[in-house]
């Protein structure tokens, strides 16, 4: 049986990833790691244990690894991409740093790692279409910084101590769960609470700025099943691009317009975001995770607009 720790269990990420696992192995099986600022609350803390894991302090990893036998660490501490621009050093602490702490204390007890990356690792230099899974990463934001050195170290802590690090390259995830903070392909979130909430939404980014997007259960699936894939097939291992569907402002206001016709858009471009849209891939080629692990999304643009239409209807938002 599985010991799981979820770093970041209140995040964007983290506080579905935390429900979905504890469903797949067991509810006192996975600790919400939490810090201070931001305590798990409702579900996500009656449903099983909790535990302070500041990924910046290492002896807090240590003692909650050592106290719940943890063998597998998801670990989605980060700051996304438009806020690590106004806090870089802070950025890098959690990110690189953190992610040492983690690595060192699952170097000595034996645990597996999952560091997500992004599309964020990627920048202007790399090619754009299908990005393929090996090729140029000089982003220029310090989040693509971080994140592209936490492939390289994760990496590097599989060559030169075994230990069992595996990541997928995120791209913007879509939920309507817990709402991203401060990155750059949050306004694909943010159009569905206005366009629910019968408001008219300000896009951020540019007519034809396109950027891969995934529903989060596709996320989530993908991490739990790259951590539970066969070993012996894997042949990248941080970290692995992989895709959904890709598109730009226009048609994803086009495709809620299908369901809510009134629905409205106009734009307003912020320029640090449509900076960073810019110097990211439109598409990604996923090619290498459906043939190491299987990779397969099961929403589209079409299916996941219908479905958050009809969640966040549900939820009757003021
Ligand atoms: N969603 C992230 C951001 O926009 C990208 O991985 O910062």
């Amino acid at each position: 049986m599985k010991n799981i720790l979820v770093v970041g269990a209140t995040g964007q990420i983290g506080s579905e990833l935390t429900m979905e696992l504890r469903k797949r192995y067991g509810n006192n099986h996975v600790i919400a790691g939490y810090i201070q600022s931001s305590e798990p609350k409702g579900e996500l803390l009656e449903s099983g244990p909790s535990a302070l894991a500041d990924v910046t302090y290492s002896e807090m990893i240590l003692d909650v690894v050592k106290k719940y036998k943890i063998d597998t660490i998801y670990n989605l501490a980060a700051l996304l991409s438009v806020v690590a621009e106004s806090k870089p050093q802070l950025a890098w602490h959690i990110g690189v740093d953190g992610l040492f702490n983690i690595l060192e204390v699952a170097r000595q007890y034996n645990c597996a790692v999952f560091t997500p990356s992004s599309i964020g690792s990627f920048g202007s230099t790399t090619p754009h279409v299908k990005t393929p899974q090996d090729t140029i990463q000089r982003p220029r934001t310090m989040y693509g910084v971080t994140k592209v050195t936490t492939e390289l170290v994760s990496d590097y802590y599989y060559g030169r101590y075994g230990v069992d690090t595996r990541a997928v390259r995120f791209p913007g995830i879509i939920s309507n769960v817990t709402a991203p903070g401060g990155g750059t392909t949050d306004y694909a979130v943010d159009i569905y609470y206005s366009a629910v909430k019968g408001q008219r939404f300000v896009c951020p980014l540019k007519e034809g700025t396109f950027m891969d997007m995934m529903y989060m259960p596709d996320a989530m699936n993908a991490a739990i099943s790259l951590m539970e894939a066969d070993p012996t097939r894997l042949i990248h291992r941080n970290a692995f691009n992989i895709a959904s569907m890709s598109f730009a402002p226009e048609t994803i206001y086009a495709e809620i317009k299908k369901n809510l016709p009134s629905f409205e858009m106009t734009y307003d471009i912020d320029p640090l975001k449509q900076l960073i849209a810019d110097s990211w891939p439109d598409s990604l080629d996923d090619t290498c995770a459906q043939q190491e692990w299987d990779w397969k999304p099961q929403y589209n643009l079409e299916s996941m607009t219908v479905d958050m239409i009809e969640k966040l209807k549900a939820r009757d938002l003021k």
